[in-house]
């Protein structure tokens, strides 16, 4: 049975990032009280920028418990740190270089060390020592479930690095996968979360603007059991919403 989405439109891209923030930092606090962890995956691409920058201003970031919230990210692109591709760069310059987030709540993907192959085992390496530390390891998990999952859509309806008709999107054992992305903007080798840790999220939040997704969007909306895009194999058993700019509604 698949979970009706919660959907919210907004008048533009400035206030659906600033709806989002609230949210944000809202999931934060009552996770926090409840867990004394608030995990977060971020997204990359272009759209969660303002999101960022909204969630480093202070009427935001003062609500958000910092040192106990551990940042991770959903997809990276093989680049050095410095390069302007780099999801990392991204959110470290605009949100994590401006709230008090200890080093060691940054849980980034290495992306520069070596080929997507490594990284991937690597990161995925990291998550497991996180989510499953080695006092508990006769419990094992089949996958994390992280409180929180960002991610963005692109034109073509792929989400973190899962791109259409990549293997990616088959697998079922991997936290992390290595993609080519040749197809992708910009072709670099990439890594990302594969879809079922992406759908044991407790909570998994689209930020989609753009009339240029309008179409795609429809019809992951619209067809929830007959779409084929990646998009629309986020499925989380926790909450799912899109929140989304007028233009799209
Ligand atoms: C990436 C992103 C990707 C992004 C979409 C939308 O690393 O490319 O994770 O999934 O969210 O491509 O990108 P825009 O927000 O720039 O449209």
């Amino acid at each position: 049975m698949i979970k009706k989405p919660e959907i919210r439109s907004y008048p533009s891209l400035p206030e659906l990032s600033f709806a989002a923030a609230g949210f944000i930092a809202e999931l934060a606090e009552a996770k926090i009280k409840e867990r004394n962890i608030f995990t977060l995956v971020l997204s990359g691409g272009s759209t969660p920028r303002q999101l960022y920058k909204e969630l480093a201003r202070q009427a935001i970031s003062k609500k958000i418990d910092w040192q106990k919230t551990h940042i991770f990210w959903g997809d990276e692109r093989c680049v050095p740190s410095d390069n302007p591709d780099s999801n990392f760069s991204l959110a470290f310059q605009i949100l994590i270089s401006r709230v008090d987030l200890p080093p060691s709540n940054i849980h980034r993907i290495p992306a520069a060390t070596g080929s997507a192959k490594a990284v991937a085992a690597e990161y995925e390496k990291t998550l497991r020592e996180f989510f499953q530390p080695a006092a508990e390891s006769d419990s094992s998990i089949s996958f994390p479930s992280f409180d929180l999952v960002l991610l963005g859509m692109g034109v073509d309806g792929h989400t973190a690095s899962l791109f259409p008709g990549d293997e990616a999107l088959e697998e079922r054992t991997s936290w992390v996968v290595a993609v080519e992305g040749t197809s992708a903007s910009p072709p670099v080798p990439r890594v990302t979360l594969t879809l079922p840790v992406i759908n044991e999220a407790k909570c998994v939040l689209f930020l989609v603007s753009g009339s240029n997704k309008l179409k795609v969007l429809q019809e992951i909306l619209n067809n929830p059991h007959t779409a084929t895009y990646p998009a629309a194999h986020v499925q989380p058993s926790g909450n799912l919403l899109w929140f989304i700019d007028e233009g799209l509604a």
